[in-house]
């Protein structure tokens, strides 16, 4: 329905400068818009988000309203687009003080102040602006209001202490007027009477306000009107026949023609609590704003011109932003580039290369983008890939099941690849280096071995007995009582008992023998059915060997090469038949001999260190007379 209406009104006047409601001026409440048309109320558009409208202005090239709203810490610039009534924020920002909006529809940007700075941001979305806006200007004092002169290319400024203007982009800047006064609270510029008005209260003390006027550069100025017992007048604003203000006092907008050719009359009641503000807009279009104004191109560049083959092209024109405009039976419609929206293509499209990576954007409930990551990706726009330093030293891939992979280098394993080969390889304190980069090799501390020194060369060395580990690096056996050898490998019983004689260990575990018949002796050693020599070592008699009863005291006896008897000795004894105790102090052999008048004789062998004699028994052996006659024969 609304867009017939559209349509129909611009097939009217072939321009499309068409509106369910007409109107001259715009005065904003707190959280509305209200449009006057000959001085009666046409419409009012509630804004319910609003906390406080601070300022109105009207771009004629779109067709829209732009406002600030003050919520006294953030302001949010709006656009209300006539034709459609749509109302969305532009710019958030945040703000400390009144803010002021004013549009240029040549550089296509917003102009605002807060406190003591003065601000543009693009319109344009093809156009990038900083987070906070582009500063223009620090004043060093309040700046109350603005004004931009679009044929000019100035932003203009009013304070309490001076009238001032930069170029757009806040060079060239320069005072107008100086002199501070009581007040200076609002500013307008007129291209038809080429020159800026502003309203001021010169002192404190009396009751008038005055609209002043003067040219672009700040010279001939002139006192256009006064406006008597009031404190405050604010919310300036000129068209093409008349200037409007808001009287603080009289709670009102007033009008005033602009060639005073009649006194100020009130147009329309308001609220005037908050006279920082500047309320009023006006229906000015460009053409009316230029009219037989000749240098002012960048304005008449902006005049929609009728086409002369229909009204297709005027309804398009501005009417698409950043998009192509057709015209069918609906009215106009846009197609937009990527990265827009909305119906006129005003809409930066919020997903729009937002969610990176192929991640699918959408708005949530609250309007936020939302991504969803293809595999591999992860972050608020999947911007982070899942690979990203996870893997430590080695290649990362994205799995089936969208989890990353490592491929680690050489040297390295473990999920992420931050395990070093050598890392806990060696043990017992085995010192780990890589073989070509890529094989752990342990050097072992003395004592151990193996692959990864996890051996210890006592480990099962000693047999019977505890191993410790010598200065040399090798193995030591103390072996426990019965045993011996190097890794105690001998049990004392070992060998020990001769002629088939079965050794057992006695109570101090030492070997004792059980000798078979015919066997007798400490180690069965003695044959009983032999005849019995004094004279062990010498052998040719039969049976009984060299080595018969030659090794004393369990002595082991062997024959050299050289068929001698040789013996070797247990650990307690030692001499060349084991006659010699290493440790004890007794008796322990004596020796028959045969004295030179033929008397049997013994020779005792002490014991090692012992002095003292010893109970000379004879031996019986030493008493076989046969055995002594064959001394005897021996010895002569
Ligand atoms: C603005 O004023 C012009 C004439 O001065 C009029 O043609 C146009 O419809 C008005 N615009 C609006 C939105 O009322
Ligand atoms: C003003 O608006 C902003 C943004 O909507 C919000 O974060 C802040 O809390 C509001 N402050 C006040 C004082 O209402
Ligand atoms: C100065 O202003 C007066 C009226 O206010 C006007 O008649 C005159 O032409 C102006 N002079 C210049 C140079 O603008
Ligand atoms: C109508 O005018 C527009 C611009 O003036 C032009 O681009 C278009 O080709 C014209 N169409 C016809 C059918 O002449
Ligand atoms: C890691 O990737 C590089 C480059 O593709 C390749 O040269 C290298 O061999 C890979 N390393 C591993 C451990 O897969």
């Amino acid at each position: 329905m609304f867009r017939a209406t559209v349509l129909a009104c611009a097939l009217l006047v072939q321009l499309r400068v068409c509106h369910t409601f007409s109107f001259d001026i715009v005065v904003a409440g707190n959280k509305q818009l209200d449009f006057l048309h000959h001085g009666t109320l046409t419409h009012t558009e509630l804004i319910p988000s609003a906390t406080m409208i601070t300022s109105v202005t009207y771009d004629a090239v779109h067709y829209r309203l732009l406002f600030t709203d003050w919520n006294y810490s953030t302001m949010s610039i709006y656009s209300y687009d006539l034709s459609t009534r749509n109302i969305q924020v532009l710019v958030t920002r945040q703000s400390n003080y009144y803010p002021r909006v004013v549009y240029d529809p040549v550089t296509q940007a917003v102009y605002w102040k807060d406190d003591y700075s003065i601000y543009s941001s693009s319109l344009n979305p093809a156009s990038s602006n900083k987070a906070d806006g582009n500063l223009l200007a620090e004043l060093g004092h309040y700046c109350n209001d603005l004004a931009v002169d679009s044929c000019g290319g100035y932003i203009y400024w009013v304070a309490d202490e001076e009238i001032g203007r930069a170029r757009l982009d806040g060079s060239e800047r320069e005072v107008l007027i100086t002199g501070t006064v009581y007040w200076r609270l609002s500013l307008a510029i007129d291209q038809q009477t080429q020159a800026i008005y502003w309203t001021q209260k010169t002192h404190g003390g009396d009751d008038h306000c005055s609209i002043e006027r003067a040219n672009f550069n700040g010279k001939n100025r002139t006192t256009l009107y006064i406006v008597r017992n009031t404190r405050f007048v604010f919310s300036l604003a000129v068209s093409k026949d008349f200037v409007y203000w808001q009287n603080y006092e009289e709670e009102g907008i007033w009008q005033l023609p602009k060639d005073k050719t009649s006194t100020a009359t009130k147009l329309h009641s308001i609220s005037s609590s908050d006279w920082l503000c500047n309320r009023v807009a006006t229906n000015y279009t460009i053409e009316e704003q230029i009219e037989g104004v000749k240098s002012c191109h960048a304005l008449q560049a902006l005049i929609p011109r009728e086409s002369n083959n229909g009204s297709t092209v005027s309804i398009c024109q501005n009417y698409c932003f950043q998009g192509e405009c057709s015209v069918s039976a609906e009215g106009p419609t846009c197609s937009c580039k990527a990265g827009y929206s909305g119906e006129r293509c005003d809409l930066v499209n919020a997903c729009h290369d937002y969610c990176l990576h192929g991640g699918v954007c959408s708005l949530n409930e609250e309007n936020k983008r939302v991504c969803q990551c293809t595999a591999g990706y992860d972050g608020e726009r999947c911007d982070v890939s899942i690979c990203n330093e996870y893997c430590m030293q080695g290649n990362c891939s994205v799995g089936a099941d969208g989890l990353p992979k490592c491929s680690c280098k050489a040297g390295f394993s473990g999920e992420r690849c931050d395990v070093n080969a050598c890392h806990k390889h060696c043990l017992n304190g085995g010192v780990c280096s890589l073989n070509k980069g890529v094989e752990p090799v342990c050097q072992c501390t003395a004592g151990y071995g193996g692959g990864r020194c996890e051996n210890s060369i006592c480990n099962e060395y000693c047999l019977q007995g505890d191993c410790s580990v010598g200065a040399d690096g090798l193995p030591k056996c103390s072996c426990t009582t019965g045993y011996s050898g190097v890794r105690c490998e001998e049990n004392a019983c070992h060998k020990y008992c001769l002629n088939d004689g079965v050794c057992s260990l006695n109570e101090e575990d030492e070997p004792a023998c059980q000798c078979t018949a015919g066997y007798d002796g400490g180690r069965c050693e003695i044959s009983s059915d032999q005849d019995n020599s004094c004279e062990a070592g010498n052998s040719g008699q039969g049976t009984i060997s060299a080595c018969h009863q030659f090794c004393l005291n369990n002595g082991v006896c062997s024959l050299n090469e050289a068929s001698e008897p040789v013996c070797q000795c247990t650990a307690d004894y030692e001499g060349d038949r084991c006659e010699v105790s290493v440790n004890q102090d007794f008796c322990f052999q004596a020796a028959c001999g045969v004295s030179a008048d033929g008397q049997p004789t013994v020779t005792v062998t002490l014991g090692k260190g012992v002095q003292s004699t010893c109970a000379s028994t004879v031996p019986e052996d030493c008493q076989d007379t046969k055995k002594l006659t064959e001394f005897k024969q021996e010895q002569h």
